[in-house]
C-alpha cells in the first residue's frame, strides 16, 4: 500500500506520519509538503530515518508537479492535510488560503481522478458547520448540519469539502471527508492556543485570552484523530463524511487555567484581549456516526493528554525555542501588540 500524505511536515500530518510507521508497518509513505512557515522537517527526522518514508517538497496547488509526482509514484491513497489552518491569519490575509485550501485541493482531486487513486481522504474541520449557542449544551454537529462558515478559513475549508464530494457524484472517485474538532499533543504550532499558552507560560510571559474566554471548544489527543483517519480510509464508505470528536467540550479560559497549574504558573499572566472578529462560539462534536459505523471513539480524555501535552513540550524545548525565536517573533507582535 503506498500513500501519500500531503501536508506531513505539519502538526497533525506528521503525528499521522507517526501513527502509521507505529500501526501500519505495511504502508509505504510519501510525505508532500511546501514547507510553509507551519511546516518543519526536523518534526519529520525520525520518520524520514525509518526508510519507509519519503519526503518530497512542493506545492499542491502546482498542478504539473502534482501529475508528475502522481504518474511516478502511482499512490493507492491520498491524505490530504496540506492547509492554510490558523484562523487569526486568514482574517489578516485570506488569498494564499483559497489557494492552498481551494486550488490545491482541486488539484490533488485531478490527479487522483487521472491516475486511478483507490480511495482520497479530504481532512477537514468542524469550523464549516460554523458555531453552536452557548446556552444549548445539548446541541451538537452531526453530518447532516448544514454548512454555515464564519471565517475565510473555514470558508476555504468548506469549499474544498464540496469539491471534493461532487467528484464523487459526478466522476465516481472513491472519496471520504472527515470533519474534526480541535486537536492538541506533540508538533503543534505554537501560534494555537495550547502551545502558545505553555510556551509562553514557560517563558513567564503575558497568555491572550480573547474576549471574556468564554468561548467553547471540543479538544481531542490528536492520536485518536490519527486512529480515526486510519479507519476511515480503511474501512469507511466512498462518499461519505465522518465526524471526529467526542465530548472534550472546555471553556478557553479553563484550557488557559488547567495548563497554568499543571506548569506551576500563576494565572496573573492571563491577559484578556480584543476579540477574534467573527469569533465561532461553541464546537462540539456528534461522533455517533464514526462509532457506530467503524467502532472508533476517543480513548485520550483531556485531563491525560494535555498533561501527555504539556510534558511533551518540556522535554522538546529545543523544537519549539528555534521556532519562537524566528520569524514568529514578527508574527506575534503584528497580531498581538496594542490588541
Ligand atoms: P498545520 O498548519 O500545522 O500544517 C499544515 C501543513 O501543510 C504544513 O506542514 C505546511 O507546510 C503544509 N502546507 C501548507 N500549504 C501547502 C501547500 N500549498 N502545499 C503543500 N503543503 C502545504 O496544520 P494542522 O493543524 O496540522 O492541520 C492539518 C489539517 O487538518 C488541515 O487541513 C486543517 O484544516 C485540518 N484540521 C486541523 C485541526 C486542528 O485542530 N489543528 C482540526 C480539524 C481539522
Ligand atoms: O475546530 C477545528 C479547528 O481548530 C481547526 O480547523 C483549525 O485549523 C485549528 O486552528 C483550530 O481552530 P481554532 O480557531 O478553534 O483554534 P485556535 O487555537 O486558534 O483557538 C482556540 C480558541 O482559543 C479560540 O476560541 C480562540 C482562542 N484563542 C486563540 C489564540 C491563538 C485565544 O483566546 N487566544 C489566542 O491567542
Amino acid at each position: 500500500m503506498k500513500i501519500l500524505v500531503t501536508g506531513g511536515a505539519g502538526f497533525i500530518g506528521s503525528n499521522f506520519i507517526y501513527y502509521l510507521l507505529e500501526n501500519r508497518p505495511e504502508y509505504e509513505t510519501v510525505c508532500l509538503d511546501k514547507l510553509t512557515y507551519a511546516g518543519n522537517l526536523k518534526t519529520l527526522d525520525s520518520a524520514l530515518k525509518s526508510g519507509k518514508v519519503t519526503f518530497v517538497k512542493g506545492d499542491i496547488a502546482n498542478r504539473d508537479f502534482v501529475d508528475e509526482l502522481f504518474e511516478k509514484q502511482r499512490f493507492d491513497v491520498v491524505v490530504n492535510f496540506a492547509a492554510e489552518s490558523h484562523v487569526d491569519r486568514s482574517i489578516e490575509s485570506p488569498e494564499v488560503f483559497l489557494q492552498t485550501n481551494i486550488m490545491g485541493t482541486a488539484s490533488l482531486l485531478d490527479a487522483s481522478r487521472k491516475h486511478g487513486v483507490k480511495r482520497y481522504h479530504q481532512v477537514s474541520t468542524d469550523e464549516v458547520y460554523g458555531d453552536l449557542p452557548l446556552d444549548a449544551a445539548d446541541s451538537f454537529f452531526t453530518e447532516e448540519t448544514p454548512i454555515h462558515t464564519s471565517s475565510p478559513y473555514s470558508a476555504s475549508k468548506a469549499s474544498a469539502d464540496l469539491l471534493t464530494l461532487a467528484y464523487f457524484r459526478t466522476y465516481g472517485l472513491p472519496v471520504t471527508v472527515s470533519r474534526c474538532s480541535n486537536n492538541y499533543g506533540p508538533y503543534h504550532f505554537p501560534e494555537k492556543l495550547i502551545p502558545l499558552i505553555i510556551t509562553r507560560a514557560l517563558n513567564d510571559e503575558n497568555i491572550p485570552v480573547y474576549g471574556q474566554g468564554l468561548n467553547v471548544r471540543d479538544w481531542l489527543y490528536v492520536e485518536d484523530h490519527c486512529k480515526a483517519i486510519t479507519m476511515i480510509i480503511e474501512k469507511g464508505r466512498a462518499g461519505e463524511v465522518y465526524n471526529i470528536g467526542g465530548h472534550n467540550e472546555k471553556t478557553n479560559i479553563d484550557v488557559v487555567k488547567t495548563v497554568l497549574s499543571i506548569l506551576g504558573k500563576p494565572e496573573s499572566l492571563i491577559t484578556y484581549v480584543k476579540d477574534r472578529a467573527g469569533h465561532d462560539l461553541r464546537y462540539a462534536i456528534d461522533p455517533a456516526k464514526i462509532s457506530g459505523e467503524l467502532g472508533w471513539s476517543p480513548e485520550t480524555k483531556f485531563d491525560e493528554g494535555i498533561k501527555k501535552t504539556v510534558k511533551w513540550y518540556l522535554e522538546n524545548k529545543t523544537w519549539w525555542e528555534d521556532i519562537i525565536n524566528g520569524d514568529y517573533k514578527d508574527y506575534y507582535e503584528k497580531m498581538y501588540s496594542g490588541r
